[in-house]
């Protein structure tokens, strides 16, 4: 297994599988009333988020919990990096207290590539969403979703075909979404104003469309995106929210489009009545909620298949 998980593209076939799989075994536990492994006793975890989250850090925390590491939880607000100090001084901090893994999310692209080939610390580094750039546990419980829902939770996605839509520009969820879809064969389709798609965007595994309504009918899945104002969504990419709406939200009207089976995803956190209606969004066919469990289980088998192997290194 790969030391770090940094991005989508790390995982080939075998491995994203492997992790796919191990998620699978692992998600039987949450019904258990007794949740706790012993797979990680005495190694510690080190949580550092630069960034707001809520789903990302709690389930970490919780897939970390599960498996009996110890758990720190650093929030850059209200530490010192409100006082100026650098991501390698905080790396340093954490290197002093041992940290075999660290998850890190940064406004800034590249911010956990940074970590892992400084040196600046020697667990493993894993990505949780790094600017615009990348998230691939997001992208990990995604497939791992679609996976249970449309390929009866074995093997890949061959031919699936699943549809993205909205901020793509903005969207570290979409990227690695393209990759690791790519990597277990499905069909990508990219739906979103041309003002919201990136430059590059045609050496991406995927094709792209502005037909929303088309693509709805081909899809075995939609997976709408959240506008980015924070990054600047709102500033004039597209007329109005409205208009937005109108042409890329989705609502009761195009989920009839869907095929019976297809379904409904959304990495939250929502903006409802913008990309998606409540009335979709709670629907039976939305699996949104349905997301956020599957996302311990799947970081769960992150953090086994990363730190379980080192372990067994430095035992031999
Ligand atoms: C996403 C993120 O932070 O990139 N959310 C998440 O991790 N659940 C998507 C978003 O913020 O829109």
């Amino acid at each position: 297994m790969i030391r770090h998980l940094l991005s989508a593209a790390d995982l080939d076939h075998t491995e994203a599988l492997r992790v796919l799989d191990t998620a699978a075994e692992l998600l039987a536990l949450a019904d258990r009333p007794i949740k706790k492994l012993p797979t990680l006793r005495g190694r510690t975890v080190v949580n550092l988020f630069f960034e707001d989250s809520t789903r990302t850090r709690i389930s970490f925390e919780a897939a970390a919990k599960r498996l009996s590491a110890d758990v720190i939880t650093f929030s850059a607000k209200g530490s010192s990096v409100s006082k100026g100090e650098s991501l390698k001084d905080t790396a340093l901090t954490l290197q002093a207290l041992g940290a075999d893994a660290v998850i890190v999310r940064h406004q800034s692209s590249g911010a956990p590539h940074r970590l892992a080939a400084s040196g600046w610390v020697d667990g493993s580094v894993v990505n949780a969403g790094d600017g615009t750039h990348e998230h691939p546990t997001q992208a990990l419980l995604d497939a791992f979703t679609l996976r249970r829902h449309l390929a009866g939770g074995v093997g890949d996605l061959d031919g699936r075909r699943i549809t993205i839509v909205g901020d793509v520009l903005h969207s570290r969820v979409a990227r690695s979404n393209a990759l690791l879809l790519a990597t277990l064969g499905a069909e990508v389709t990219l739906v979103a104003p041309p003002t919201l798609l990136p430059v590059g965007i045609d050496s991406w595994p995927v094709s792209t469309s502005y037909d929303l309504d088309g693509a709805l009918a081909k899809s075995d899945a939609v997976m709408m995106l959240r506008v980015q104002r924070e990054r600047g969504a709102a500033g004039g990419f597209f007329p109005s929210a409205r208009e937005y709406s109108r042409r890329y939200g989705i609502d009761s009207r195009r989920m009839a489009l869907l095929p019976d089976h297809a379904i409904v995803m959304h990495p939250g956190p929502m903006n409802r009545g913008v990309e998606i209606t409540a009335e979709v969004a709670d629907h039976e066919r939305s699996v949104i909620v349905e997301q956020v469990s599957n996302g311990v289980a799947v970081r769960m088998a992150v953090l086994y298949l990363l730190l379980s192997g080192s372990a067994g290194e430095q035992d031999a």
